[in-house]
């Protein structure tokens, strides 16, 4: 039989993906590594000099050998830990079965998938995407579309409120109502339809809302601004103008949601409930991007077949890591972790303050720690902390932000932080 007519034969002998030898990741150093990055990758970030060739719980190898704890987890994407057996063995089953089927046909784990998503954040519906910016670019289709034809405003007039210092990813809508230079300088004309006020205070919100707007779209924590937990009565008095004024609540829960603050929504913190979800990362247990709205069907329900959707939305592979991330969520130990070790962690982070700290916000696993500027940069801490074996980034100017996986034990997270404080102390005594 020629290796044509072979193409998808079940067995796999024959088919093109067994006709090319099993390759292993090239035996480079880690400067090897970077240097074919930094000649042939767009400079869109700009990386620590560290090349993780493998991860394991809160810790990852480079390609010598070294052992970091990793510190930052993705961005909150590996909420569950690297290698997490349970999300494997989902994922790997799943391989073997049926990968991407498209939107075209049903598949056998997407309607288990959105039940038990929708069930778990008490809400109806869900529209599944890939990245967290798609989820926010969800948002904001659906609440412009709800508020020409549930609230009657008129066409092409909506306005969404947002918060200054937000970052809800990077295309050219959301980077349309950033207040962050580097995310917006050079990528205009900018998408209209956007208001913004401070963060944190709820009459700027009601201030800036009329007649034509459709929804208030908030971090319930700001991460990326350097992890900013609003004051205990925001986001309450943020719902009670949203309800006053016939304006949808979303949440972007995409980094604060999932565990991350020791509950599935931060948003629970305060007992409030949005209008609608957004989430993202750790919903794809760090093995491949999903991400979702939720919300009941008077919001949902407006958006018809053809609206809005991806190919790779609501695959059945992203099913059955969804599945399994919603059941471990619910039955596993990961958010009494959160926030039993979130305690452990904030209290020592804050014994920093004054010692090298000016101040620090956490909540749950997760932490805003803000380097004395004198002493160093947020990348020079991050630079020194990795060289100590512990992972970390920084954010604007001094700040560091932590999110360790919520499956750390004590033990670890207590030698990274007293890693932290040793490279202070280091820091204070000009070395
Ligand atoms: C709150 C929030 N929303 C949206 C996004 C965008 O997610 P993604 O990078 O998957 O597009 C992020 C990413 O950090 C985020 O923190």
């Amino acid at each position: 039989m020629s290796n044509t007519q072979n193409l998808g034969q079940q067995d796999g002998a024959g088919d093109l993906g067994a006709t090319l030898p099993e390759q292993d990741a090239p035996a480079l150093s880690s400067a090897d590594h970077i240097a074919l990055a930094q000649e042939h990758s767009a400079h869109n970030y700009a990386p620590l000099p560290v090349v993780i060739a493998e991860g394991r719980g809160a810790w990852v190898t480079d390609v010598e050998g070294k052992r970091y704890l990793d510190c930052l987890a993705g961005y909150s994407a590996m909420n569950f830990g690297h290698h997490n057996p349970d999300l494997l063995d989902a994922a790997h089953r799943q391989l073997d079965r049926v990968t991407l089927t498209s939107r075209a046909f049903y598949n056998d784990r997407f309607g288990p998938w959105v039940d038990s998503l929708a069930r778990m954040v008490g809400k109806e519906k869900v529209l599944p995407m890939n990245t967290g910016a798609e989820a926010v670019e969800t948002g904001i289709k659906v609440a412009r579309k709800w508020g020409y034809e549930v609230k009657g405003v008129p066409e092409n007039q909506a306005t969404i409120v947002v918060a200054g210092a937000n970052f809800h990813g990077r295309t050219t809508t959301i980077i349309s109502f950033s207040s962050d230079p580097e995310a917006r300088t050079g990528f205009g004309p900018y998408t209209p339809g956007f208001r913004s006020v401070p963060y944190g205070d709820a009459a700027a919100i009601e201030a800036a809302i009329d007649d034509t707007t459709v929804a208030v779209l908030i971090e319930p924590v700001q991460g990326e601004a350097g992890v900013i937990v609003p004051p205990p009565d925001y986001l309450p008095r943020v719902r009670e103008v949203c309800d006053a004024n016939r304006v949808l609540f979303i949440a972007d829960e995409v980094q604060s949601g999932l565990g991350r603050t020791g509950t599935i929504r931060a948003c629970e913190h305060t007992g409030v409930v949005p209008d609608a979800y957004l989430f993202g990362k750790a919903l794809g247990g760090g093995i491949l991007p999903v991400s979702a709205m939720v919300a009941n069907e008077d919001v949902l329900g407006v958006i018809q077949p053809g609206q809005h959707g991806s190919t790779f939305g609501g695959n059945p592979l992203a099913g059955a890591v969804g599945s399994t991330v919603v059941r471990m969520l619910t039955e596993g130990p990961y958010l009494e972790n959160a926030r039993k070790l979130g305690d452990l962690f904030g209290r020592r982070l804050e014994e920093f303050v004054g010692r090298g700290v000016v101040s620090v916000r956490s909540i749950g696993l997760w932490a805003g720690v803000d380097v004395d500027p004198e002493l160093a940069s947020g990348k020079e801490m991050c630079r020194r902390l990795a060289e100590n074996g512990v992972l970390v980034k920084d954010t604007h100017g001094s700040t560091v932000r932590m999110s360790p996986p919520l499956v750390i034990g004590e033990e670890d997270l207590n030698w990274g932080l007293d890693r932290f404080a040793e490279v202070l102390e280091d820091l204070r005594a000009g070395r």
